[in-house]
């Protein structure tokens, strides 16, 4: 009995020992064969933690791939594998709005009209909402349509194979998708006081101490990987404001956004699509927390009340442009209820529908959708020259405020006022 333990302990010990030089050596094929094969991404893991770590190629890609003819076999770690070691920033990641970047991309009706290059291909909408854990189903759809990277979302800040704190607190670790179009935070921060000191310090103009908040100061004090603002994107919420007047030109947005019916002004079915998506704060507390929080965050520099003015004239700003963006709907509304501007065969209802983009029935899938030119202006008004007047303001831009932002604005509404009574003319001319 006892000689057989012995033989038995003997026997384990002598493979564990034989096999471990075995192991070692595949662990570091991947490496010398890489070496050859893609010498940049072995160059980024030797500079890595994760190199000083041991962690290898392996623990993220597995071992099933081992030579030059099975690279198929190689996994593409999902964040669930970061998540192995990184349980606390996963966690607060699966909590924030970044982890619906895909959700929410994939929630517009416009989506799935465009080609699917622009979504799954790593550029277009896709490049950027490449951002969120993907459901098991969302992966089948991605693999059916034949695209098997852009599994990871914690590789868009820290890229690999470096994965470097550093480099995700350098605030253009956001500008690739912070910018542009319908959200210029990097524009419009890194010309911003704020901005301006953070790059003066950066070139040594300004003492080591010196206070100059980067977007991740603000967005992700202390670490916390969950993000969230009080607005959001769209710029509406629920509970409605409390002035009348902003309370129902808010109301004639969330009638554009297809989120309450333009006749009745009840709910829809995409008010759902918006709450499981989180695009807008639906209580007071959700909203007051966000807002409270990055108070907090700018009394690290300057004093509430301060603060508080600050970011009350963003809130003032939206409300002024909320007025002239329901005046310009209504006027296009006016178009499609007198019958000047025949109602899409896609939109559900014959009204402006924001979520349809500016589409003109070039692409393939989208023949049902000719978004007439009124519309485009009316769209680029809400998503373009909207956005950027309120974003300045919380971003303390002048010039994104005022002349990109509240001028565009209201140069809109002009075109949008001329266009519809042209339009009125030739109608009644060919009724004639
Ligand atoms: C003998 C050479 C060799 C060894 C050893 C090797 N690889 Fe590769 N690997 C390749 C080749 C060749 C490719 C394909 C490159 C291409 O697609 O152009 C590849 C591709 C990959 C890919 C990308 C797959 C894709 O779909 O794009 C990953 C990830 C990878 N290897 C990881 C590893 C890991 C991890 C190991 C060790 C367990 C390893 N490799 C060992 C040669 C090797
Ligand atoms: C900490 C995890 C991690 C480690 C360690 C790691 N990788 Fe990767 N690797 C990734 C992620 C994440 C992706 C992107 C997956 C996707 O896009 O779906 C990736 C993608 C790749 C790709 C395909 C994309 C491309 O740019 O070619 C190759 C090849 C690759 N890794 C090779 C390696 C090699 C070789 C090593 C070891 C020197 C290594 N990886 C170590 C996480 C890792
Ligand atoms: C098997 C465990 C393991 C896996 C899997 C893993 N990591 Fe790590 N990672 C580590 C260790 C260990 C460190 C070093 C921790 C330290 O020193 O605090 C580290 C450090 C980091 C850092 C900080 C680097 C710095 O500059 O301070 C980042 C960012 C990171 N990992 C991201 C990732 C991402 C993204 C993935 C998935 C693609 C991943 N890790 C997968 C173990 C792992
Ligand atoms: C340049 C990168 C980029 C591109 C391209 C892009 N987006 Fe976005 N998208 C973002 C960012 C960043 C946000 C968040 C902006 C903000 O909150 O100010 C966002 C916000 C959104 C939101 C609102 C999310 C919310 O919670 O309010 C939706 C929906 C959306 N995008 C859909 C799309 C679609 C559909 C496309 C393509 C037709 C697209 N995006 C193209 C970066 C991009
Ligand atoms: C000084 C603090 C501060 C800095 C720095 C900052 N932001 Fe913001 N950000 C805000 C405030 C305040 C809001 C509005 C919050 C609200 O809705 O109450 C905001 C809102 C946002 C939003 C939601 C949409 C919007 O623009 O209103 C996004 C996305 C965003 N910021 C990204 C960034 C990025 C990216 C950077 C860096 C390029 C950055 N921010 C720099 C304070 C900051
Ligand atoms: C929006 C950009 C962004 C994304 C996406 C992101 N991170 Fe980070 N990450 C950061 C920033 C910024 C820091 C530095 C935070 C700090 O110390 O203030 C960081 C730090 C880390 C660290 C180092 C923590 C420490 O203090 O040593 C780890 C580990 C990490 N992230 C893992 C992840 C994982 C896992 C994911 C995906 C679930 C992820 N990150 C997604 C921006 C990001
Ligand atoms: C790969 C693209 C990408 C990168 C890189 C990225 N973001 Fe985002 N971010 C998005 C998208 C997409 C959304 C909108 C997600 C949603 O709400 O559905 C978003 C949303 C946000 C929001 C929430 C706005 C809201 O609606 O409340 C903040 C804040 C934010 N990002 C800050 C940052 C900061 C700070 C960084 C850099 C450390 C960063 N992001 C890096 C794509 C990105
Ligand atoms: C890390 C420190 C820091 C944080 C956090 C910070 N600021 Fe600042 N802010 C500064 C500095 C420094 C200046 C330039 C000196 C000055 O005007 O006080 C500045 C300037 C400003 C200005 C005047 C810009 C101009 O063009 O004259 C406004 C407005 C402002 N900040 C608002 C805010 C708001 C709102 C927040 C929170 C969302 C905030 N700041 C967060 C440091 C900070």
């Amino acid at each position: 009995m006892k000689k057989g333990l012995i033989l038995t302990l003997g026997w384990v010990v002598m493979t564990v020992f034989l096999s471990m030089p075995v192991i070692a050596e595949d662990l570091e094929n991947c490496i010398t064969c890489h070496r050859d094969i893609s010498p940049g991404q072995v160059k980024d893991w030797e500079a890595s933690l994760h190199k000083e770590n041991d962690i290898t190629c392996s623990a993220c890609h597995g071992e099933k791939h081992t030579g030059n003819d099975d690279a198929t076999l190689a996994q593409m770690p999902d964040e669930a594998v970061c998540a192995e070691c990184h349980e606390e920033q996963f966690n607060q990641f699966s909590k924030g709005k970044h982890n619906l970047g895909w959700t929410a991309m994939n929630a517009l009706p416009i989506t799935h009209v465009e080609p699917d290059i622009l979504m799954e291909g790593g550029r277009g909408c896709g490049g950027c909402h490449n951002m969120g854990i993907k459901s098991e189903e969302q992966k089948k759809e991605q693999r059916a349509k034949g695209y098997k990277y852009q599994n990871n979302s914690c590789d868009e800040c820290h890229t690999r194979h470096t994965f470097s704190k550093k480099e995700a607190l350098n605030p253009k670790a956001c500008q690739q998708c912070h910018m542009g179009y319908d959200h210029p935070q990097w524009e419009m921060w890194s010309s911003s006081k704020h901005g301006a000191r953070y790059s003066i310090k950066k070139e040594g103009d300004l003492p080591e101490g010196a206070a100059a908040p980067s977007c991740q100061d603000c967005h992700m004090s202390d670490g916390n990987h969950e993000n969230r603002t009080a607005w959001g994107f769209l710029g509406v919420r629920l509970p409605l404001p409390e002035d009348k007047q902003w309370a129902a030109d808010q109301v004639t947005i969330l009638k554009a956004l297809g989120v309450l019916d333009p006749e009745t002004g009840k709910p829809t079915a995409r008010l759902e699509v918006v709450k499981a998506a989180d695009l807008a704060r639906l209580t007071q507390e959700a909203w007051q927390t966000e807002r409270d929080k990055m108070i907090k965050t700018c009394t690290k520099c300057h004093s509430e009340s301060y603060a508080r003015e600050q970011l009350g004239m963003g809130d003032k700003i939206m409300q002024d442009a909320d007025h002239l963006m329901a005046e310009a709907i209504k006027v296009v509304a006016g178009l499609y209820r007198d019958g000047i501007i025949k109602k899409p065969a896609d939109y559900a209802f014959a009204y402006p529908d924001f979520l349809f983009f500016m589409q003109t029935g070039g692409a393939e899938g989208a023949k049902n959708l000719e978004v007439s030119h009124i519309d485009q202006v009316l769209f680029e008004m809400y998503m373009k020259h909207r956005m950027r007047t309120y974003q300045a303001f919380f971003h303390v831009n002048p010039d994104y405020a005022y002349w990109y932002g509240w001028a565009m604005l209201t140069k809109d509404l002009g075109e949008i006022k001329e266009m519809a009574k042209t339009m009125r003319a030739v109608h009644v001319s060919t009724k004639e």
